[in-house]
Order: C-alpha cells, then sequence, then structure tokens
C-alpha cells in the first residue's frame, strides 16, 4: 500500500489518523513542516496498512453490567461543563501530583482527582504494601480462585492507598517472543490461560472497588523500540510496527482483551508501539472497530505514559484519557487540556466525543462502587518516601504532608505465599528427591538464594539482577516490605529439623562449592535465575529484552559443577520465562528442577514449602522449554530494519507451544507441562453436546450519539480563561483554560493551529448518527456476539490419585480445530482440582463455547465453526494428551 498515512510526533493535529482518502493525507504531510520530524519517504514503501474505522463509538445505556455506573455517570456528566469534562480527560503531567498519573478535580461537583498508580504486582513507589507473585507465576497455579484472591487482595492494597485504576492487569505482551522483558508482567503465550488470568484478576481489583487497567493494546510485543527515539547508527526512527493480519489479532492477541471486556474491566491501556504503521493510541481500527465496536467495551481508554503522539486525532481514533498529559514528561503542554477545550469549541471534536470520553471515565468510576465524595484520600507519594514534602513534585510546590505511610498489606502475606508456591512448577523429580525429609545435610548454592546486598528495594523499580529474583524490573514492580531469600528460609527450616546448614550465596566461589558439596550426604539445591524487564532500565546489557536464553551470571557453568560432585542436585530456577536447560537437565545428578517463577516477597517461604511437600506441587509451566533459542521461531528484533521499523507477525497464531507442535519439534518441557509428589490417571471421557440457540450476525443500528446535559459550549473564548488573575498556576501543570482569548491559535500556541481544516478530518469522524452493529459485536454484552460464549459441549473425564499422597492435579483440555492452518492443538479448559486423596477419584469438568471451537474468518469478519472435524482432548499437558474423542 503505497498511500500509507505516517503518523507524525510533532504538532499537527490529525497526525496519525488512519485516512479513507490518503492521496489527501499524504499532500497535508509534504505540505507541512513538522519540526524535526519527517513523514516517512515514499521509497521505503511501507507495507502495512491500518483501515481507518469513524465514528468512535459512544457508550451503550444498556450494556450489561454498566446500566447503573452508566446512570450514575450521565448524572453526573450532565452537570459538567467543558473544561470540567477536559479536566477528567487530560492528566496534569508527568509528577504533577502524588500518582504517576492524574488527571484534574472537578471540585465544583466534589470529585477529587483519579490517581492512576502502577503496577500489576503491587501499589508502586509506596512503602507498607505488598509485593505479590508475578502475573506469570500466577498463571503457573492455573487456579482461577488464586488468580481472583490475588486480583482482589491487590486491589484492596491500592483502595487503601487512595488509588481509583490499578494499573494492571496485563495481557499484552502476550509472550510472542520467550526474550520478551515484560512477559513476566504478563500471563502466558496462551490467549485463553492468558484470558482467564486477566479477567479473575480483573474481577477480583474491581471488587475491591478499585478500577482495573487491560493492558497493554495491543501488539505490544517487545521492549526494543516500543517508543520513537534516537537509535545509534540509525538517528530517528519512529516506534516498531506490530504487523498483525486480522486473523492473527482475533485467534490469538485480542482473545484475551475480549475475556477482558467480558469481565467489565473499566479502563484499557493502549500500548507505545505501532500496529500497521499507526500509532496504538491513535489506531482507530483498533480502538474504533475492535475494541468498542465489536468487543463493546464501555470503559475508556488511557494512553500509556507518553504513547499519545496526536490531539484531535487520538480523541476521534478513540482514545479517552491522556497520560500523564503532557505531551513529553514535564513539557508543561499537553495535546488535550487547552487544545482539547478548542479543539471542541472551534468544532473540530464533536460535543458528544468529548461527553462520551468524560461519560466513559466515570462510568468505570462508578462501576467499582466509588461514590462521590467518599474517595479515599491519596495518602502517599511516588517521587519520594519522605513524609513532607511538596505534593506537586515536579514545580516542587504544595509542602505539606504527602506520606502518611498507611499499611495496606493486611494478611496477604499469607495468600503471596500460597499463590507462590502453588505457581512453583516441578519439572523433574528422580530418585525420591523431593520432597526432603530432614536431610542430613543441605548446602546452598548461589547468588540468587541470597539476598540483594544493597537491600532489596536497592535497585530503583527493580533495575539489577543483586540477590534472589523476587521481582523482575521497570514500572511493573512495587516496593519490598521485606523479601524472605530462600538462604533465610531454609536456614531456619534446617534448623528446626536438625540439618545441617551451609550456604555460598556467589555463582563464582566454584572451590568453596566444591569442597562443600564433594562431602557425603549432602544434598545440593543450586539456585539460579534469569531476568528481564521493562526497555528503559538497561541491565548487564539486557535493554528490557533479554539478549538471550541462558542462565545469567554462569548459571550453567555452577550447575553443571555442583553436579559433577554431587549425586543430589537440586536446580532452582527464578525467571521471567524459559531459560535453557538443555547442558545439564538429563544429568542423572540432577535429581529435580523447580521453576518458582517471579515469587514476590515471600519467596523463601513458598519454596521451602514446595521443598518439603507442605505444598503438593501441581502448577504447569505456563510457556515452553525449548532444546535452544531457534526452536521458538519468533524472537525480538534486536536491530531496527529501518527509520520505520517493521515487526511482521508472520508465524501468525503459531507461537510457543503451537509453532513446537506444528514444526513437530520437542521441546525440553511443553507448556502445561508439571510434576506432582503423587500421579494422577485419567480415564472415562464424555463428551456431552448443548443445543444453543443458532448463532446469528448482530444487526441493527445503535442509538444516535446522546446529548448529555444541555449542549452549552460558548465559542467566546473569554469563557475559557483561567478563573482568576489571582489563580495559582502551578508549573508545568496542565490545565483546561486557555492562557489568552486573542485567538485559537495563541491559547494553543500551535504552529500549525487551523491546519488541516475540517476537509481532513476522516470521512464519518464526526458522526453521531446511529451506527450500524457490527456482525461479532452484541447488542448489549460486552465480549462480542453473547452467543460465542454458548457452551456447544461439555467435557468430563474422571481424575484419579494414583499415588501415596494428597495431591491436586490440574487436567487441561485441548482442541484439534482441524483445519489445515489450525495448530495441531490449542488449549481451551483447565481446572485446578483440589487436595484429591490418595485412590481418590473425582470428575474434571470443562465447557466448550462456539468461540472455542470458531475460527476468525475474514471475509464474513465473523467467527465461523468451520467443517473439518474436530477432537478433543483431556490430558496434564499439551502433549500428554491421555485422553481423546471426536467432536460429533
Ligand atoms: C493490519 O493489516 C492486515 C493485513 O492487511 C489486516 O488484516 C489487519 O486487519 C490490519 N490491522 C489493523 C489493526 O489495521
Ligand atoms: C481542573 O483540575 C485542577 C487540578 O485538580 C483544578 O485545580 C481545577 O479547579 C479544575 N478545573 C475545573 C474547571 O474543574
Ligand atoms: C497544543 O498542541 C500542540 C501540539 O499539537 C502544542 O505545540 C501546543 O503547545 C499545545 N498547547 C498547549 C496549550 O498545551
Ligand atoms: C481546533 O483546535 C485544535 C486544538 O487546538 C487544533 O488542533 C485545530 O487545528 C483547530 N481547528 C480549527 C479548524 O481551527
Ligand atoms: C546471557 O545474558 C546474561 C545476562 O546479561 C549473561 O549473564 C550471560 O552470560 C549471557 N549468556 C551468554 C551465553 O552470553
Ligand atoms: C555424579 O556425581 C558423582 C559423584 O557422586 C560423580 O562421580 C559423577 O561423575 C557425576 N556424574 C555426572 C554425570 O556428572
Ligand atoms: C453555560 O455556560 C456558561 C459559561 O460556561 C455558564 O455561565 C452558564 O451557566 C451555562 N448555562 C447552562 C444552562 O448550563
Amino acid at each position: 500500500m503505497l498511500y500509507q498515512f505516517w503518523p507524525l510526533a510533532a504538532s499537527a493535529a490529525f497526525a496519525g489518523v488512519t485516512s479513507a482518502n490518503p492521496t489527501q493525507f499524504l499532500h497535508f504531510i509534504e505540505n507541512i513542516d513538522v519540526g524535526g520530524l519527517k513523514h516517512r519517504d515514499t521509497s521505503e514503501t511501507p507495507e502495512a496498512f491500518s483501515p481507518p474505522s469513524y465514528p468512535s463509538p459512544w457508550m451503550n445505556p444498556h450494556a450489561i453490567g454498566w446500566e447503573s455506573a452508566y446512570a450514575q455517570a450521565k448524572a453526573f456528566v450532565a452537570q459538567m461543563t467543558l473544561m470540567e469534562k477536559v479536566n477528567l480527560t487530560t492528566g496534569v503531567g508527568w509528577q504533577g501530583e502524588q500518582c504517576v498519573g492524574q488527571v484534574g478535580a472537578v471540585p465544583r461537583l466534589g470529585l477529587t482527582s483519579m490517581c492512576m498508580q502502577d503496577s500489576p504486582v503491587g501499589v508502586r513507589l509506596t512503602d507498607f504494601a505488598s509485593v505479590f507473585p508475578s502475573g506469570q507465576t500466577a498463571a503457573a497455579t492455573f487456579d482461577r480462585r488464586l488468580l481472583y484472591l490475588r486480583g482482589y487482595a491487590m486491589g484492596q492494597e491500592h483502595r487503601g492507598k487512595g488509588v481509583t485504576v490499578q494499573l494492571g492487569p496485563v495481557a499484552g505482551p502476550l509472550g510472542r517472543a520467550p526474550e520478551g522483558g515484560r512477559n513476566w508482567e504478563g500471563f502466558a503465550p496462551d490467549p485463553v490461560l492468558t484470558g482467564v488470568g486477566i479477567a479473575e484478576t480483573i474481577k477480583g481489583i474491581q471488587d475491591a472497588g478499585v478500577v482495573a487497567c487491560a493492558k497493554h493494546f495491543i501488539g505490544n510485543e517487545q521492549e526494543h523500540f516500543r517508543q520513537p527515539g534516537d537509535v545509534q547508527g540509525y538517528g530517528y526512527i519512529e516506534a516498531v510496527s506490530s504487523n498483525i493480519d486480522d486473523k492473527t489479532m482475533h485467534e490469538l492477541y485480542l482473545w484475551p482483551f475480549a475475556d477482558a471486556v467480558r469481565a467489565g474491566v473499566g479502563s484499557v491501556m493502549c500500548s507505545y508501539n505501532q500496529v500497521n504503521n499507526s500509532y496504538a493510541c491513535q489506531n482507530s481500527k483498533m480502538l474504533n472497530n475492535l475494541l468498542k465496536g465489536e468487543l463493546g467495551f464501555q470503559g475508556f481508554v488511557m494512553s500509556d505514559w507518553q504513547a499519545q503522539h496526536s490531539g484531535v486525532s487520538s480523541a476521534l481514533a478513540g482514545l479517552d484519557m491522556s497520560m500523564p498529559g503532557d505531551t513529553v514528561f514535564n513539557s508543561g503542554i499537553s495535546y488535550w487540556g487547552a487544545n482539547l477545550t478548542l479543539s471542541v469549541i472551534n468544532g473540530t471534536l464533536p460535543e458528544w466525543r468529548i461527553d462520551d470520553m468524560a461519560m466513559r471515565i466515570m462510568a468505570a468510576f462508578f462501576k467499582v462502587g466509588n461514590k462521590i465524595g467518599s474517595q479515599v484520600p491519596i495518602n502517599f507519594d511516588s517521587w519520594t518516601l519522605d513524609t513532607y514534602g511538596p505534593v506537586h513534585y515536579a514545580a516542587g510546590a504544595g509542602q505539606q504532608q504527602i506520606n502518611q505511610h498507611v499499611d495496606v498489606r493486611g494478611n496477604h502475606a499469607k495468600l503471596i505465599r500460597e499463590v507462590a508456591a502453588k505457581g512453583t512448577v516441578l519439572l523433574k523429580n528422580t530418585n525420591g528427591a523431593l520432597p526432603l525429609k530432614n536431610p542430613k545435610s543441605l548446602v546452598v548454592i548461589g547468588e540468587d538464594a541470597g539476598a540483594n546486598p544493597d537491600g532489596a528495594n536497592g535497585c530503583g523499580d527493580r533495575g539489577c539482577d543483586k540477590g534472589t529474583l523476587g521481582m523482575a524490573w521497570g514500572s511493573g514492580t512495587a516496593n519490598f516490605p521485606y523479601l524472605i531469600t530462600p538462604d533465610a528460609a531454609l536456614q531456619l527450616k534446617a534448623a528446626q529439623d536438625g540439618s545441617a546448614y551451609q550456604s555460598v550465596l556467589a555463582n563464582n566461589r566454584l572451590d568453596a562449592v566444591s569442597s562443600l558439596v564433594s562431602q557425603d550426604s549432602v544434598t545440593a539445591i543450586v539456585f539460579v535465575n534469569a531476568d528481564s524487564g521493562e526497555g528503559y532500565i538497561n541491565v548487564d546489557g539486557n535493554e528490557g529484552d533479554r539478549t538471550n536464553l541462558t542462565l545469567w551470571y554462569d548459571g550453567d557453568a555452577l550447575i553443571k559443577k555442583v553436579s559433577s560432585l554431587c549425586p543430589n542436585t537440586i536446580v532452582v530456577i527464578h525467571s521471567t520465562g524459559p531459560v535453557l536447560v538443555d547442558e545439564w537437565y538429563a544429568n542423572p545428578n540432577v535429581t529435580a528442577i523447580l521453576w518458582a517463577g517471579v515469587p514476590g516477597q515471600e519467596s523463601g517461604n513458598a519454596i521451602v514449602d514446595v521443598l518439603y511437600g507442605a505444598v503438593n506441587p501441581a502448577a504447569r509451566t505456563p510457556f515452553t522449554w525449548g532444546q535452544d533459542r531457534e526452536s521458538y521461531g519468533t524472537d525480538v528484533m534486536y536491530e531496527p530494519n529501518g527509520r520505520y521499523p517493521q515487526q511482521e507477525f508472520a508465524e501468525g497464531v503459531f507461537i510457543d507451544y503451537r509453532h513446537f507442535d506444528k514444526m513437530n519439534v520437542d521441546p525440553i518441557y511443553e507448556f502445561g507441562y508439571g510434576l506432582s509428589y503423587s500421579t494422577f490417571s485419567y480415564s472415562n471421557l464424555r463428551v456431552v453436546k448443548a443445543y444453543p440457540r443458532p448463532y446469528k450476525p448482530t444487526q441493527g443500528y445503535t442509538d444516535k450519539a446522546p446529548t448529555i446535559g444541555a449542549a452549552n459550549v460558548s465559542t467566546n473564548l473569554k469563557d475559557y480563561l483561567f478563573p482568576s488573575a489571582s489563580f495559582s498556576n502551578i508549573w508545568q501543570y496542565i490545565y483546561p483554560y486557555l492562557s489568552t482569548a486573542s485567538s485559537g491559535k495563541a491559547a494553543s500556541g500551535d504552529g500549525h493551529y487551523g491546519l488541516p481544516s475540517h476537509s481532513y478530518l476522516p470521512p464519518h469522524a464526526t458522526d453521531g448518527a446511529a451506527q450500524p452493529y457490527l456482525a461479532a459485536a452484541d447488542r448489549v454484552a460486552p465480549g462480542g456476539n453473547a452467543a460465542l460464549y454458548d457452551v456447544l459441549y461439555t467435557v468430563t473425564a474422571d481424575i484419579t490419585n494414583t499415588g501415596s499422597v494428597v495431591g491436586d492435579e490440574v487436567p487441561q483440555l485441548y482442541v484439534s480445530l482441524g483445519g489445515p492452518d489450525d495448530p495441531p492443538v490449542v488449549l481451551r479448559g483447565f481446572d485446578r482440582l483440589h487436595g484429591l486423596a490418595p485412590g481418590q477419584r473425582t470428575t474434571f469438568r470443562a465447557t466448550l463455547t462456539r468461540r472455542d471451537l470458531s475460527n476468525w474468518d475474514t471475509a464474513s469478519q465473523n467467527w465461523v465453526i468451520s467443517d473439518h472435524p474436530k477432537t478433543v482432548f483431556v490430558g496434564s499437558s499439551s502433549r500428554k494428551l491421555h485422553l481423546q474423542a471426536a467432536l460429533a
């Protein structure tokens, strides 16, 4: 496609709008000096193109689960002035207030400023809050109840600190590349497991009275080049474009977001990257068409921090909240704020759109149980732990008590320990090595067993890999209230048991290690790790994404040394994804291997529980462990392939186990694999067909865009000036007010103000007329056509504990959709069956919905069940498919 409209990160108001008339847009770009940032030169022909989709869908008053929230929001928004609405939509600027992001308040109506705060593992940048196991570790539990309880506990802690929106959970990255820096923040490279993980977490967070934020939408699969900027040797480059075809989008990356929307998520964060060469926060195909149109998302879309690259165009493309509000951190200027006020006054942005933005934000606020005037006051400060300081950190203004050091942890330590232990995967266990029973002499080896010499929080945003890996790095972190190291917990246990105990907490003391583990009757436990994180921190040459899949700091050499001398070597891996174990996993002296994920503050206690059998492991690996890096078939792009880096998702839906299965490559440990101290048998597969209503494409039209309250937008710029000369204007703070009434251009301060004129608006962008429903959407149910979730089959199987100890088991249901382009099997259901006694038999039950058996049909733009014969499997992993039956 020759005429792709290239987003301009500079000033043009319509930059990045996907265009129906590309020639016109190209003309516009070529004729405008965009102040340093150049549009793509025509010699570099873009491949992927994102089609325009306008207008931006407005809220549906009848959306299931949102009816009351809608009514409350409408009553509130109807009273709001334009500038109050703008205040709600625009952050006050980086470090303008106490949370990582805050929007303006509405003092006249008693609404205090909403607080957006990281992270998906706990309340970031504060004290006396918990650090939970990572999403990936929680996913390994395959336990819906624990996923929900973890969300609920995190929500309670955020609420206790005064947070309105918790910035999590994560389904993007999904985990396309095993090296992906932030994969640990999400759940798994399988859309069904991630869908369950994100939905249960959202329900938990929101039941606790906090709005959840499903992020990062979408295609944010690597850290390298996720944002535009200078790259050595390349100059200024745009953010990487994730070029994803429609089928892959639906069957893989969008799938868990559908579950999030169906779970009633209040907000979605659009990501830094581009999708088909249009920035995710102004991609109308993604935001208007897929998220709000097809999935019927009723909450609000907020930008990732500095992921917004345009003003009016992002609003028309479906963005509802600008975070943190300034164009770049601490610039003091905004694409929105005064610009958004002006764009409504000058008629460029329709009033119904700003109303809808405010409605979506207020509806999410009310949906989780908030009432005006009863928000928990923000009682912490993200920028310092000092008790007193400036409430407006960037400006250094407003000295007062900013940290009340409220302890919000409750009794969550118990749950954290349980999730971490039940998320620990037993990969190998021979010679009855585990569980440990009063070992005579325990030797613990490796830096990963010990403490960070600088303290558990010694590295900002955990941006280092020192001591045990309790959390990876980036904004998806929180400060440890304490971190129980494996060394501390194991030593205590050993002392209680009368075991001898020694530890060497360094990877390079091979001589000391050798003499210790060569002694008789030694049980050696080697702790190793591999870390990753967010791209703004480089740890040991890893710019977020891992540069390799090997263990860090010579972990392999350490394991090989110990296992060459000690016939009972147990390996514990803390990591953010798979690592290569090929050099030592098969050594018979390596008697046990555990993956303990990224476990959070109770790390040591949790691993003791598993090693000694207080928790009988049942966790399953939420990703595949390949023989080598190449076997994954997907990787991070480490060098940009041009000034407009193009990442082709050419593998389609074939990531992780789907790729290994398709290529018929044996992994070392397959997705869904994990051992127990007991054994289980699978028998008696039964498939019962249901006869739900037939699937019908949704038809008809939405209501027209509503008028919320009295239309009352004055066109007199004087009505929008700062309230009074005495108004104390905080430095670098983003306001909805105009600083001058002399002209729109002067108030905007944008040299290109007025250009482009209305003729450049994408077709239908301002059309408030009733719009046709999409076939795959639903008239009232969030998550897409409700009939997609109708049950077509119920599958049951008998699971029997054939071992000698009580244990949980995780039966998994896979389906072969049967087509030549389908993966051999895809996960469609699972359950964690609790506490089966030896000899006890229980029934595993899972359902198959219409969505579970469908493919996305690009022609009809709908889900279709193909004629290919389908098979259902029940097994204990993606390759141990013990039972199977044809779906009749
Ligand atoms: C990206 O381009 C592909 C290939 O043309 C298309 O199938 C898909 O719908 C596009 N997605 C977006 C978000 O523009
Ligand atoms: C907008 O928010 C700011 C910061 O909270 C507040 O000072 C101002 O009064 C608000 N303006 C309006 C119109 O509500
Ligand atoms: C309005 O947006 C433009 C960029 O489009 C920016 O240059 C200008 O400073 C903004 N105005 C305000 C008041 O933030
Ligand atoms: C309206 O205001 C917006 C925001 O300042 C600006 O980008 C746009 O160019 C203006 N349009 C017209 C037609 O004046
Ligand atoms: C892989 O990266 C880690 C962390 O930077 C490093 O410690 C290790 O030596 C690397 N492995 C190889 C084989 O280079
Ligand atoms: C296993 O340990 C013994 C010492 O007990 C050693 O002699 C032997 O070489 C080791 N085997 C391997 C394969 O490393
Ligand atoms: C209309 O807006 C003006 C200026 O913002 C305000 O003074 C007036 O009270 C408003 N009228 C109504 C009916 O809301």
